[in-house]
C-alpha cells in the first residue's frame, strides 16, 4: 500500500476511471459523490474492467481482489479526514467547480493537496474559493483514464513548488507521463484536438458522411478514432462545452462552436451515452 491516501470526488466517467488508475497503482482511494447511484455505477464499471483483465490473463483473480480492497466508496465529505490528496472530477461548470472546491476546503485536513481534472477552467478562479490556494493546482486526465498516458499540470497563480512537486511524482508514481500547460482555455491537448472535432462536425454540417470524415483521419492522418467518434465517445455535450470555454476564454472567431453540435445536444443526441450521436448504439 502507497503512503498518500487519496480522495476521488465525483463518479462519473473520470472520476470512476481517476479512482481505478489509482487504486490499480496501489493506492487506497474512497471515491465520494452526493449520489449513491453515481456511486453504484463507476463499482459496476470498474468491477467489469477488471474482469475483463483477468478474462484476458493479464490480471490473477488474487490481484483484481487486492486493487479492489483498496476502494472504498462515500456520499459524506466526512471521509475526506485523513486523506493527503483530493482529485476532484465533477462536471465541468465554474459554479459547481466552486462550491465544491469550498466544500472539500471546509471538510479536508489544512495539509490536505487539492487538485482539479478541469478540462480548462482556471485553477486560479476555483482556487480562490479556498482558503488554500497554494495546495491546489490542476492535473487534467484523458477519457478513458486508466487506459490513456498522459496527465497535463496546470499551476495557478498561487500553487507552491511544494505542491507542485508532490504532485507530479504521485502523478508519475500513477504511470502517467506529464506535461506542464499554460493555465489557458483547454491548456494544451484540448486546444488543438477539440477545434479539430469542431471543424469535423462542421463537414458534416457541410454535407459529409461521418464515414468519411472519421476514415478519412483514421486512415490518412493514423488517428485510434475518427473525430466524430471521438466525440460520440467523449460526449457532444462534453465536446461543446469545452468548445464553448475556448471561444469565450480567448474571444477568438477561430475557435466558434459547430452550430450542429447545438442541436445534437439541444435534441439529447449525446453519443454514446444517449445512444445516439454521429453514429447510433445499441
Ligand atoms: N474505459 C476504460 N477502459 C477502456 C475503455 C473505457 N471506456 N475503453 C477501452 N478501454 C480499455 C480496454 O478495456 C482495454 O484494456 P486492456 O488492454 O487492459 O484489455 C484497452 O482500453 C484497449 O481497448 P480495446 O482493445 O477494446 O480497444 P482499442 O485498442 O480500440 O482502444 C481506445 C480503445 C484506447 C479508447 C482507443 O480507441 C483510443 O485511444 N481512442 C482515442 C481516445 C482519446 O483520444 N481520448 C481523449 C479524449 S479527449 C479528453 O478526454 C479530454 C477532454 O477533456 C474532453
Amino acid at each position: 500500500m502507497k503512503e498518500l491516501k487519496i480522495a476521488v470526488i465525483g463518479a462519473g466517467l473520470m472520476g470512476g476511471g481517476i479512482a481505478q488508475t489509482c487504486i490499480q497503482a496501489g493506492y487506497e482511494v474512497v471515491n465520494i459523490d452526493v449520489l449513491e447511484p453515481a456511486l453504484e455505477k463507476a463499482n459496476n464499471t470498474i468491477v467489469k474492467l477488471l474482469n475483463k483483465k483477468v478474462e484476458k490473463g493479464r490480471m490473477t483473480a488474487e490481484e483484481k481482489a487486492d486493487i479492489l480492497s483498496r476502494l472504498t466508496f462515500s456520499t459524506d465529505f466526512q471521509s475526506l479526514k485523513g486523506i493527503d490528496l483530493v482529485i476532484e472530477a465533477v462536471p465541468e461548470k465554474i459554479e459547481i467547480k466552486k462550491e465544491t472546491f469550498s466544500k472539500i476546503d471546509s471538510y479536508a485536513d489544512e495539509k490536505t493537496i487539492i487538485v482539479s481534472n478541469t478540462s480548462g477552467l482556471s485553477i486560479s478562479e476555483i482556487a480562490s474559493t479556498t482558503k488554500r490556494p497554494e495546495k491546489v493546482m490542476g492535473v487534467h486526465f484523458f477519457y478513458p483514464a486508466p487506459v490513456m498516458k498522459l496527465a497535463e499540470l496546470i499551476r495557478g497563480i498561487a500553487t507552491s513548488d511544494e505542491t507542485y512537486e508532490l504532485v507530479k511524482a504521485f502523478v508519475i508514481d500513477i504511470q502517467k507521463e506529464v506535461v506542464d500547460c499554460p493555465e489557458l482555455p483547454g491548456f494544451i491537448v484540448n486546444r488543438i484536438l477539440v477545434p479539430m472535432m469542431n471543424e469535423a462536425a462542421f463537414l458534416v454540417m457541410e454535407g459529409c458522411k461521418p464515414e468519411d470524415v472519421d476514415n478519412a483521419m483514421r486512415l490518412g492522418a493514423n488517428h485510434p478514432m475518427g473525430p466524430l467518434e471521438l466525440c460520440d465517445f467523449v460526449g457532444i455535450d462534453i465536446m461543446l462545452a469545452t468548445m464553448k470555454g475556448l471561444y469565450e476564454g480567448f474571444k477568438d472567431s477561430k475557435y466558434r462552436p459547430c452550430p450542429l453540435l447545438d442541436n445534437m445536444v439541444k435534441a439529447g443526441c449525446l453519443g454514446r451515452k444517449s445512444g445516439k450521436g454521429f453514429y447510433e448504439y445499441k
